[in-house]
């Protein structure tokens, strides 16, 4: 890495890390760099991207709304592109009588779900702070978000800073008493403000895949206690687990959403913290200082707000959905032949995400293989940017079945060299 350029990359130990592509426009599935090569964004440019990159639809909406108002104070003013998008994102989360409360990045849309959750206990003067998550989740950048986050490698250095929280184990399997046991001691000892958890896939944490009964098993427990349930749908969102949101493969609704990433197709930083009526009536009063002061600058940008809206309309074609089963059928026939091939590789797939975990010396987020396997992908035309030794897909998901079969023949290479070896 050039050391004398004017920026600083973020996740980028930049003594040691390539230079990065230069990318300089993207199409489809493919990102273009400026020597011409393409590449096939297998990780929808850090979960992003869903209809494909540079997508005239969403494009179009974007600029047109830009010639009649670009941004505006989202406190004292509204405008009907948020109106629009908060009523659809109610129908799409199924919380009709809800509220969709804006920002502008997951790690926000989980801050302002924390605040939520504690200051709706303060507002009803039985104040309760603590909050209970799963080991090894991540939920984002900011402090409140790093506190409710695994507080392991990457945030170190903050550690004596977060705010206390209670982790609990995911259960093996729906029959693990014994763990489901101590999360009903733990949430009955208590007083749990909320609980927070990546539903069915802990994506930064390695791509750990759970199921979805064991979510609702643990919900049923915690809810017993009176705490509020939030699940950070931020990766999830926008049909990566094979549904519009991971929840809706459980029964019982949470109280409190948060979406980001996909939100807008990829193209805009926009995030919304839904929830449902019972929240909202706890900060109603005559007095002001009830309200929830939380507010961006850009939140609800009229333009994220457009491209949401163009987003899901193109999620509703039947053609989307099509897609949608193929990429299942195909990361599920993959993950069960390699179960079978190489079990060495801990294969999983949940939805439209896959990941193996491939053997090496010093595994984790900070293996010193990731340069390599990164180099050895980029090498074949795909950007996968490995999560330390977790390999792993998530493609956007208008991926043609082609396109997707080239990346596993490619992995397939890739496993053959390193089983040899
Ligand atoms: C589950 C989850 N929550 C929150 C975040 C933070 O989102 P952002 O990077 O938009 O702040 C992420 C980011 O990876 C995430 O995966």
């Amino acid at each position: 890495m050039d050391l004398t350029g004017p920026i600083w990359y973020p996740y980028t130990q930049m003594q040691t890390a390539r230079e990065p592509l230069k990318i300089v426009s993207g199409e489809g599935v493919y990102i273009k760099d400026d020597q011409g090569v393409d590449y096939i964004d297998a990780i929808s440019s850090w979960w992003v991207n869903i209809h494909g990159h540079a997508n005239p639809v969403i494009a179009k909406a974007i600029s047109e709304q830009a010639l009649i108002l670009e941004q505006v104070i989202f406190a004292g003013c509204t405008h009907e592109p948020a109106i629009k998008l908060a009523n659809e994102l109610l129908r799409k989360c199924n919380m009709p009588n809800g509220k969709v409360y804006y920002s502008d990045n997951g790690s926000t849309a989980v801050e302002i779900a924390v605040k939520m959750a504690i200051q709706y206990f303060y507002n009803s003067d039985k104040p309760r702070t603590k909050i209970l998550t799963w080991e090894n989740d991540f939920h984002g950048e900011t402090f409140g978000a790093m506190s409710v986050s695994d507080q392991g490698g990457l945030n170190a250095a903050f550690t004596d800073l977060m705010f206390e929280t209670i982790k609990i184990p995911i259960p093996k399997n729906p029959d693990d008493e014994e763990t489901f046991d101590k999360i009903s001691k733990i949430a009955a000892g208590n007083d749990i403000a909320a609980f927070i958890f990546e539903p069915l896939v802990q994506g930064a944490g390695g791509m750990v895949i759970y199921d979805a009964e064991i979510l609702e098993k643990t919900i049923s427990i915690v809810k017993k206690s009176g705490a509020i349930i939030i699940a950070d749908e931020v990766m999830t969102c926008f049909y990566r687990t094979g549904t519009f949101l991971a929840t809706d493969q459980i029964n019982t609704k949470p109280d409190i959403l948060c979406l980001a990433k996909g939100l807008t197709g990829g193209f805009l930083p926009l995030s919304v913290t839904v929830c449902n009526d019972m929240i909202f009536q706890g900060f109603l009063s005559q007095e002001k200082k009830k309200a929830l002061f939380h507010g961006h600058s850009y939140t609800a940008n009229p333009l994220g707000c457009v491209a949401a809206l163009a987003s899901i309309s193109l999620t509703e074609e039947p053609s989307f959905i099509e897609n949608l089963e193929k990429i299942k059928t195909i990361l599920r026939a993959k993950s069960l032949s390699y179960q079978t091939s190489y079990p060495i590789l801990n294969a999983r797939y949940c939805g439209t995400i896959f990941a193996i975990d491939i053997p090496t010396k010093d595994e984790g987020y900070f293996s010193t293989q990731f340069n390599e396997i990164n180099e050895y992908f980029l090498e074949r035309n795909v950007f996968l940017r490995p999560l330390g030794n977790v390999l792993y897909i998530m493609p956007p998901l208008v991926i043609s079945s082609e396109e997707l079969h080239y990346i596993f023949q490619k992995i397939d290479d890739f496993i053959k060299t390193i089983i040899e070896m």
